[in-house]
């Protein structure tokens, strides 16, 4: 049994994938990084990859998100819980160091934050400060570059590296405004470093979720508009779930997925097909 966040194992209630019933990913260590509350999406991959055997490291933002995330991280049975705020310097290091020493290797990284000033995220990409620019592009997406730098040398025998993407990296979306810069430089990164790290049998996906109303999600304006506009427009008429996202990024993580890489995965009912 693991040493837990909060000492003992919460949320029992909680099913993990009912569906799931083969511990696909036994044996595999990850790195979950984005939990902030049960509505996460990195929340439904952490879920998703534990049901199917997998065993996590989980961060929390700073003390005010950790007693929102210990439970989490109890429901997971985690053995590694630590605080990363990318911005904090030495945090990220601090994460992977802990990693090497425990589990001496990594099998895969969930990179599932964002984060854009106010400022700059609800005004026009024209108008956008050199200031909050860098910030957006420093959080959404470098960091994803650097935890792959970190990353690397423990995935001695290949792993997998997941970054959140959304649509408006490809089209307009009204509302997303420099997140949608800062996710077009993120899917741009997938690409180069699939191609870096292929060799060493690393392979790197962007995964793209259509809208989920989770934390984030309410710094966009008008985002109720834009789950209706999904609802209605995605050929399956339904929403995603955290869940959803949670399993096919888990796919990509197992070893039959092996020669796919680089890929941008649209988990989004198909709403990306529809003119
Ligand atoms: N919600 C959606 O509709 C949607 C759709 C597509 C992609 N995404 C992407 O999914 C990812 C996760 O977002 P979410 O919707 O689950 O929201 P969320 O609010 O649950 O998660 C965002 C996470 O980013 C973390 N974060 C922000 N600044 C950080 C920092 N400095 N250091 C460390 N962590 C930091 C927060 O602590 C939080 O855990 C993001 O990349 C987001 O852009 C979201």
């Amino acid at each position: 049994m693991s040493s837990s966040a909060t000492g003992r194992h919460a949320n029992k209630t909680s099913p993990l994938i009912p569906a799931a019933k083969a511990k696909l990913l036994e044996g595999k260590k990850g790195l979950i990084v984005g939990i902030a509350n049960d509505q996460s999406i990195a929340w439904g991959c952490a879920r998703a990859f534990r049901a199917f055997g997998a065993e996590l490291a989980v961060t929390y933002l700073n003390d005010k998100a950790k007693k929102h995330v210990a439970p989490l991280a109890d429901a997971l049975e985690a053995p590694i819980f630590m605080p990363l705020d990318v911005n904090a310097p030495g945090q990220m290091e601090a994460v992977f160091e802990r990693i090497a020493k425990e589990w001496g290797r990594l099998d895969f990284v969930v990179h599932s934050i964002a984060f854009s000033p106010k400022e700059a995220l609800h005004g026009r990409v024209v108008d956008v400060q050199r200031d909050g620019f860098l910030t957006t592009m420093d959080v959404s997406c470098w960091t994803f570059m650097r935890m792959a730098h970190l990353a690397e040398p423990l995935m001695k025998k290949g792993g997998t590296l997941f970054a959140m993407s959304y649509y408006g990296s490809q089209r307009v979306v009204k509302n997303y405004n420099i997140m949608g810069v800062a996710k077009a430089a993120l899917e741009a990164a997938v690409r180069y470093m699939a191609a870096e790290l292929g060799p060493k049998g690393i392979r790197v996906h962007a995964i793209s979720p259509g809208p989920l109303a989770t934390r984030a999600a309410s710094g966009i304006p008008e985002f109720d508009a834009l789950l209706d506009k999904a609802r209605g427009k995605a050929p399956v008429r339904s929403l995603v779930s955290i869940d959803d996202v949670g399993v096919a990024t888990a796919f990509l993580a197992h070893d039959a997925a092996r020669l796919m890489t680089g890929e941008t995965l649209y988990v989004d009912g198909g709403y990306h097909i529809m003119d």
